[in-house]
């Protein structure tokens, strides 16, 4: 697994003499399993094509802010959005005196603005110009808020003389970039999750299904691919926009759930049975819209059910099977009857849900739960469902490395 997997890089490009070295920059970062968009100023234009650029980084390059056709695409706030990280590589004098004084006049100055991610300035300059009063005064000002510095190194510069501000080379660049994304507990494992309800038809046009919003499902596959893994998500019907970088597959019933998540099972190091699968679907689905009963005396109707395929308890009895985590959402004896699920379907580890809360649980933006294993439990307080996911996975990575490795007796 590389080490910048998933991860989404904006490189911004100022008008510098160390510019044309950007290009090799995208290669690097792309080398590395990162995404890479360009933004580039004006002045950056006349010293490398943004035609370069674009063939490098395989995405069309952003170069101005008042361009209602980019803006329709992907607009300023949407390129500060997608970034995970925002490099600023090669670094100009003039725009890291924008940058200081808060100005958003062309689109790099205003990403930044807009951008809530970590920005990286890798300055390049000659040496008077770094050593200048205001150049030097700009920089101790960014390194305050909160902005991380990427070099400059000393040595031969451009313009013949020797001194500081040569842009940091590609490699230390990368290795720098790489420094700051330090959460691969999952790289390289392979995690195959299910979320959201499931619908089992009475007839073509009526189901039945439960509450689940997908949320907390879909919080964890972000979390997972956050982490460095590559995820597959299989999702019963939800509103959520299917996550990016995230290969989501949709089904309908619990038979479909069932098949996709064996179809999808090889190789799999993780598997997480968020979905809320309904435990019955009727014994026989109507072909036509089942009609109203014309005898008025008559006020009630029966449908059979039978049980659906137990999911996790199919990816439990595989051979060789991943390590396997199970939800229980019960509305009382939350702990013991998760702790009696854990045992009769041999799961690694269970998720106790409280779904009888209006607060937590189903359809909301928070949840609580406790996270139980064979050997212990750990009680996540209520919560952003994003929050509780990233601790969900942190746990099982955790897990996953003592159960493969020999010596640790943590289980
Ligand atoms: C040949 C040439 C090389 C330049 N090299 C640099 C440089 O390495 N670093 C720098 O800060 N400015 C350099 N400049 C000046 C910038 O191009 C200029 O300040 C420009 O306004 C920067 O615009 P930008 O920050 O929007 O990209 C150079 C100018 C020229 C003509």
């Amino acid at each position: 697994m590389k080490h910048l997997t998933n991860k989404r890089i904006l490189l911004g490009v100022t008008g510098g003499i160390a510019a044309y070295k950007s290009a090799e920059l995208v290669r690097r970062l792309q080398d590395q399993g990162a995404s890479v968009r360009v933004v580039m100023t004006q002045a950056a234009t006349e010293f490398i094509t943004p035609l370069t650029m674009q063939a490098l980084s395989g995405y069309p390059v952003h170069l101005n802010i008042l361009d209602t056709e980019t803006e329709s695409v992907m607009g300023h706030i949407e390129l500060a959005r997608w970034a995970d990280l925002i490099l600023i590589a090669p670094a100009s004098a003039d725009f890291i005196a924008r940058y200081n004084g808060g100005l958003g006049n062309d689109l790099l100055t205003t990403v930044c603005l807009a951008a809530e991610c970590q920005i990286a300035i890798a300055p390049a300059m000659n040496q008077a110009m770094w050593s200048n009063n205001q150049t030097q005064a700009n920089i101790r000002a960014i390194e305050t808020s909160n902005v991380l510095l990427f070099g400059p190194e000393s040595g031969l510069q451009a313009c013949g003389e020797i001194g500081q501000g040569r842009l940091l080379d590609v490699d230390s660049l990368v290795q720098k970039v790489s420094q700051f994304f330090p959460s691969t507990i999952l790289a390289g494992k392979k995690v195959l999750i299910t979320a959201g309800p499931t619908r089992e038809a009475i007839d073509p046009v009526r189901y039945i299904s439960n509450h689940s919003s997908g949320k907390q499902g879909y919080a964890i596959a972000e979390a997972a691919v956050e982490a460095g893994a590559e995820v597959i998500l299989i999702s019963g019907p939800t509103n959520l926009t299917p996550p990016e970088r995230i290969q989501t597959i949709d089904i309908i019933s619990a038979d479909d759930m069932l098949a996709a998540v064996l179809a999808e099972l090889d190789g799999c190091d993780v598997f997480i049975g968020v979905a809320a699968v309904a435990d019955f679907k009727p014994v026989a689905v109507a072909e036509q819209k089942i009609k109203k009963n014309s005898d008025q005396t008559v006020q009630s109707m029966r449908i059979e059910l039978k049980e659906n395929p137990d999911i996790i308890a199919s990816v439990a009895k595989t051979q060789p099977r991943p390590f396997t985590v199970g939800f229980a959402a019960e509305t009382e004896n939350l702990t013991q009857y998760a702790k009696t699920k854990l045992k009769k379907k041999n799961l690694d580890m269970i998720i106790a849900n409280n779904v009888a809360d209006k607060a937590i649980g189903f359809n909301s933006e928070n949840n609580a739960t406790t996270i139980i294993w064979p050997t212990g439990e750990k009680v996540l307080p209520q919560m952003s469902k994003r929050n509780i996911a990233s601790k969900i996975i942190q746990t099982i990575a955790e897990k996953l490395a003592a159960k493969t490795s020999p010596s640790d007796t943590n289980r």
